[in-house]
């Protein structure tokens, strides 16, 4: 068991911490980050095995979907893709916009003297993202509740041969997957498809017509980018909202810190409390990982488990107090500040700038309303992602015109046991890549020069993609 205080409100019981590497018949747990960073950067060696992507029929479609496709086709994808998610293309185009949708949802919320920010946190992070995705030809409150049915589905196990379904619950999956992909084809992403096609814009849908895509194909991307990308930030922006309330030095210094401060306590919270509990990867190859002097030999059609939530918390990689709120805290270099809850390797999260910016628009204005928690939120369980989901966080808010107390760098403001004197930044040492915001250690990352300014980039492969087109990562996006 971990040292220090344990934070953590999403922790599954019957979960062990240890061991740190184990094999259980052809399905390996990894707990450790090093070896996990070792299998999700094995990028020949292995494929997406997660979100039930070895069931997804590929037959009938003429390009994979980014989530499931795999090798050189999926690093061209990602290369594509890229410039719709860099840090500074979604801090230029849609900064605006996010703050836009966040007054009007709480200025709403006002009138009723609160909201049930699990509601709320859904409308928004569906608006928000399905702008970037190009989904904005059907109301948002009924695209919204047509997404989260998709999750609507019987148990599974991606463990268990067959999922572990029975053949009854397979056939209520059929029906309760086909449904809500139907109607979400009709009601918002074939109207986007026509409209795109007569005037494309700078957003996803345009750039899979342009690229050829099929309506099915892209009807799939974006039932992954809706269901990846805005159920998943839904959740996150809950719980960090929870997490700030039960913690007021913690929410004082967050409403009144800079951006890039504000950014390291969302990190932290969400290393904490990974939306996404596990990552699948199926061997293809002999994948032989290694932690100090030992090592295991992986072998070709095994499944690989990487159990975020202790991977998060494996106090060897992220220090003292793993289950502890210490923003800012040091990680081994290369490390993404909220550790795998983003992923890692070829299919690392390209929304992760995207949702936190997101979440830090709506949560400073929504927690300068000094809201009250009405009750506890319920916990339960996503069986698909394997996270966390979190209803009924209903917030009554306070008195307006009210301003949190200012304190600077004297004590200790978070739950960790460093005496903390000076500002937290550790991570402000760092760059951020310009591709995918990971942050990097200027020291020893790869660089490239453009306008006069160099850049780090957390791999050769983000360097590669910057070199092809710098504009697009830069803010330079001329739309
Ligand atoms: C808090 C919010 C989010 C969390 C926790 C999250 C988490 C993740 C994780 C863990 C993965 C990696 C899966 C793997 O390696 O098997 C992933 C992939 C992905 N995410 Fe996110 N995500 C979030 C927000 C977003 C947003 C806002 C978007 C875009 C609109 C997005 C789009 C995607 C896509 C397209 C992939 C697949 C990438 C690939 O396979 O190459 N996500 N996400």
């Amino acid at each position: 068991m971990a040292d220090g205080p344990n934070l953590r409100r999403a922790a599954k019981p019957d979960e062990p911490d240890a061991p740190r590497v184990e094999r259980d018949g052809a399905v390996w747990r990894i707990r450790s980050l090093a070896v996990a960073r070792q299998v999700l950067r094995a990028r020949d060696r292995t494929t997406q095995a997660g979100f039930t992507a070895e069931w997804i029929p590929k037959g009938r479609l003429t390009h994979h979907p980014i989530l499931i496709s795999d090798g050189p086709l999926h690093d061209e994808q990602r290369s594509k893709v890229g410039r719709f998610f860099a840090p500074a293309v979604v801090a230029e185009r849609y900064t605006a916009r996010m703050e836009a949708c966040a007054d009007r949802l709480l200025a709403q919320a006002d009138l009723a003297g609160g909201c049930r920010l699990d509601e709320l946190a859904l409308d928004y992070s569906v608006e928000v993202t399905a702008d970037v995705v190009g989904l904005t030809d059907s109301p948002v409150p009924r695209m919204a509740r047509r997404l989260v049915t998709f999750f609507n589905q019987p148990p599974l196990d991606i463990t268990q041969p067959d999922l572990g379904r029975t053949p009854r619950q397979w056939a209520r999956a059929a029906v309760n997957g086909l449904v809500p992909v139907v109607r979400f084809y009709l009601a918002d992403v074939r109207p986007a498809i026509r409209t795109r096609r007569r005037a494309p814009r700078a957003d996803v849908i345009s750039h899979l017509i342009a690229e050829g895509y099929t309506d099915t194909d892209i009807l799939v991307e974006c039932v992954t980018y809706g269901t990846a990308g805005m159920v998943t930030t839904r959740e996150f922006i809950s719980m960090a909202c929870w997490h700030l309330l039960g913690q007021p030095r913690l929410r004082e210094r967050y409403l009144v810190a800079g951006q890039p401060e504000r950014f390291a306590i969302l990190n932290e919270i969400i290393r904490l409390e990974p939306v996404v509990g596990h990552l699948y990867r199926r061997a293809q190859g002999e994948l032989e990982v290694f932690e100090g002097e030992r090592t295991w030999a992986i072998r070709p059609g095994d499944l690989v488990d990487i159990c975020v939530r202790q991977t998060n918390a494996d106090p060897e990689a992220v220090g003292e107090e793993p289950l502890g709120l210490c923003p800012g805290r040091t990680l081994p270099s290369g490390v993404n500040p909220a550790v795998l809850s983003f992923g890692d390797g070829a299919h690392r999260c390209p929304g992760q700038p995207l949702a936190m910016l997101e979440t830090d628009v709506l949560l400073t204005r929504l927690l300068a309303r000094q809201p009250r928690l009405v009750g506890e939120p319920t916990l339960g369980w996503d069986d698909l992602i394997e996270g966390y989901r979190l209803r009924g966080v209903d917030l009554a808010f306070g008195r307006t015109g009210w301003r949190p107390a200012v304190w600077w760098f004297g004590g200790n403001g978070y739950s960790c046991g460093i005496n903390r004197r000076e500002p937290i930044m550790t991570i402000m040492d760092q760059a951020a890549c310009p591709v995918c915001g990971m942050a990097v250690d200027q020291r020893n990352a790869p660089s490239a020069s453009y306008d006069d300014q160099t850049y780090y980039f957390c791999s050769e492969g983000c360097r590669d993609q910057f070199l092809a087109d710098p504009g697009s990562f830069v803010g330079n996006t001329g739309s």
